[in-house]
């Protein structure tokens, strides 16, 4: 029996993941460090095999990636995409190395291994029927990704044709990457044109891949580097280095700079090592070595264990560290008035970055390192652009270095600041701070929120200065001459400006409500809100304990929205929206009334009779409404195979479990 805390840990430890899995595949924002995921999921699979009982189908240690987002047509690949296993350091290597060879090869004679520069970049396959590029498409969740083949067709990198003699047909797969100078290059440009910038290169790559405009995609700096195959029919290779010279030879980009074939382990580890000391030296970043068993007949004789091969393991670098100072603190003021410590270092090159800014988070993160201005720091770049202080030099230290006291006054309004003993950060409580109407326009305006593009900092901060807006609703009143009167806005943007402003009107209530800022109502609550509200009045007009009552919001997020439309200055914002012509309707799903009118239910574990997708549709269907996690508003659990933490939580909040025979029959359905 599987005690109660592992069950938790596991239950959390699958939701997190799977939340980052969205953020870095879907959103392209991912929120942790390549590190920090792989621990997380480290962590997943060493619970999996201590006690395999907890793994179930949607454990996110059975799948690759994240599901399918919706703006591209699904493509489904012939023969699955996988993800690798990863080595942290040589000795996890050597086991890897004994493991294969001791457990799984009858003979390893002949077995060598062929080390490849791991790209950091996204994973694409493109299709070759008859020599023609026939379609393009993301991993997606490794076993049906998104149709790309318009954006691909852009990259000029990708051959259309293949250089006969070619096979018939011919998956090819490769990771699309950027190079560090275009990255640097396209993130000035982006800003210069108010449009958001990239956190790291392979953002960016992964974020102009998913253009719904391929046109747009043409304008990115994008590149490839092929490294497999998936199906291939009309020709035969013995090994991977015979692979990735077949594929140059079909005119296909490959990276045989530094493919080396390793005899034994010892050799692979001085190739990472070497890597290792050349990666700051290349124009694209690569986050370790990929390494594979060369020879084609054992790969086969390996298989592959869940969602990755046996035959392949990623030796990954650590993230690079370097050291610089302390030269000065600034202080950020966020939108909710929130004030975080920004640290100014001496410029540093951080693997192929220039970086002079690391986030300090807060005051309880300046105390832990016991920072101080003028100290020595290492910083790590993990993956993006914006490093952290991981350590300080203390050592290093002159005497003269200040330490860094909380702010008395808000820096862009002067009004005293005040701290909450409950929380981390001070805060400015001045409505009217023009550093915080700043950042709630830029909230506003965001990708997640009313997505307008071509309004970034500098030309909200004009638009302010100008006097032409004080709030968002000013931006519905702008005219296209208020657009072209902005620096650097030529006819065709101001034009493209007017365009987009216009068309954020009809974004649906979910996002107007997000860009709104309600205190404590993220993502996932508004879009909730949305879809029991139709409208932003019905909302506004909702007490607290009617929000109470709905199953995801609890006290604090109530309280917070309850407050928002009581405060008269907000009041009179969203009337003024309203007559700028910002009227979403919610995305309301018809209650039915039925049988299980207002019954909250979690489902969980494998059914043998429906999906998990087609229960939750049988219990709307009945009017009531599926949830995800079991709390004390839920009224049924139904418990399939292998049910674990959501089902003890049941068990211990006296939740009334079933099985699938009594739901079928609550729900009115003959088995
Ligand atoms: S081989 C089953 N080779 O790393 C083999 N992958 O963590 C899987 N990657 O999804 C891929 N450079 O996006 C391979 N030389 C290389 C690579 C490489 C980068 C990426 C690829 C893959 C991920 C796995």
């Amino acid at each position: 029996m599987v005690d109660l805390f592992t069950q938790q840990r596991h239950a959390e430890l699958c939701e997190e993941i799977a939340r980052h899995n969205q953020l870095y595949y879907n959103q392209d924002q991912p929120e942790i460090s390549d590190a920090e995921y792989d621990e997380l999921f480290r962590e997943l699979q060493e619970i999996e095999t201590r006690d395999p009982d907890l793994i179930t189908a949607d454990s996110p240690s059975q799948r690759v990636g994240a599901p399918v987002a919706e703006k591209f047509a699904p493509s489904p690949h012939a023969v699955p995409m996988l993800s690798l296993k990863n080595a942290k350091n040589a000795e996890e290597f050597y086991d890897f190395d004994s493991s294969i060879r001791k457990n799984f090869l009858a003979r390893t004679a002949e077995l060598d291994y062929a080390c490849e520069m791991k790209m950091d970049g996204v994973a694409i396959e493109l299709t070759y029927e008859g020599g023609k590029l026939f379609k393009a498409s993301t991993r997606g969740d490794g076993f049906v990704g998104e149709d790309i083949t318009e954006n691909i067709k852009t990259i000029t990198d990708i051959p259309h044709t293949l250089t006969a003699p070619y096979p018939e047909l011919l998956d090819v797969r490769g990771e699309i990457y950027i190079d560090l100078a275009d990255f640097q290059a396209l993130n000035r440009t982006q800003e210069d044109a108010g449009d958001k910038t990239f956190a790291n290169p392979r953002n960016a790559a992964a974020g102009s891949l998913r253009q719904l405009d391929a046109k747009v995609t043409a304008q990115r700096p994008l590149r490839i580097f092929c490294y497999g195959i998936g199906r291939m029919q009309g020709a035969e290779t013995a090994t991977q280095i015979e692979t990735l010279q077949l594929l140059r030879k079909l005119g296909l980009r490959v990276n045989l700079e530094e493919t080396v074939c390793a005899s034994g382990a010892d050799e692979v580890i001085n190739t990472f090592r070497r890597l290792q000391e050349r990666r700051d030296s290349l124009p694209f970043e690569i986050d370790g070595v990929v390494v594979k068993v060369n020879q084609t007949a054992l790969q086969e004789e390996l298989g592959m264990v869940s969602r990755s091969p046996r035959w392949a393991i990623a030796l990954k670098f650590p993230p690079r560290q370097e050291q610089t100072i302390v030269e000065d603190i600034g202080l950020q003021v966020g939108r909710t008035g929130a004030i975080t410590p920004v640290a100014h270092l001496k410029p540093v090159v951080v693997s192929g970055v220039t970086v002079s800014r690391a986030s300090l988070h807060n005051w309880d993160e300046i105390e832990r390192l016991d920072l101080r201005i003028g100290d020595h720091v290492i910083v790590e770049r993990a993956g993006d652009v914006i490093p952290d202080v991981v350590k300080v030099l203390t050592e290093k230290r002159s005497g003269n270095e200040q330490p860094i006291p909380l702010p008395a006054a808000c820096p862009e309004c002067n009004t005293p600041v005040h701290k909450n003993p409950d929380e981390v950060v001070p805060r400015c409580n001045n409505p009217h701070c023009p550093a915080q109407a700043i950042e709630r326009m830029k909230h506003f305006v965001s990708r997640d929120a009313m997505d307008i593009e071509g309004l970034g900092e500098k030309q909200l901060t004009q638009l302010i200065n100008s006097g032409k807006i004080t709030d968002v609703a000013d931006l519905y009143l702008l005219r296209e001459e208020d657009m072209f009167a902005m620096d650097r806005m030529g006819d065709v943007q101001a034009k493209r400006l007017t365009v987009a402003i216009a068309a954020s009107k009809a974004q649906p209530l979910s996002k107007l409500l997000f860009g709104l800022g309600i205190r404590h109502a993220g993502k996932n609550t508004t879009k909730i809100l949305a879809r029991r509200f139709a409208s932003l009045d019905e909302l506004a007009k909702c007490t607290f304990d009617q929000l109470i009552a709905i199953h995801e919001i609890g006290d604090k997020v109530a309280q917070s929205i309850v407050d928002y439309f009581a405060n008269p200055e907000k009041i009179l914002l969203l009337d003024k929206l309203g007559q700028a012509g910002v009227q979403p309707q919610g995305e309301v799903v018809i209650q039915q009334d039925g049988p299980l009118t207002g019954k909250v239910f979690v489902i969980t574990g494998t059914l043998s009779k429906w999906s998990r997708k087609e229960a939750e549709e049988l219990v709307e269907k009945a009017g009531g409404r599926a949830a995800g996690s079991v709390s004390k508003k839920t009224d049924y659990v139904l418990a399939g195979e292998n049910a674990g933490s959501k089902l003890a939580k049941a068990e211990k909040l006296g939740v009334e479990v079933l099985d699938e025979a009594t739901f079928a029959q609550l729900v009115g359905v003959t088995l």
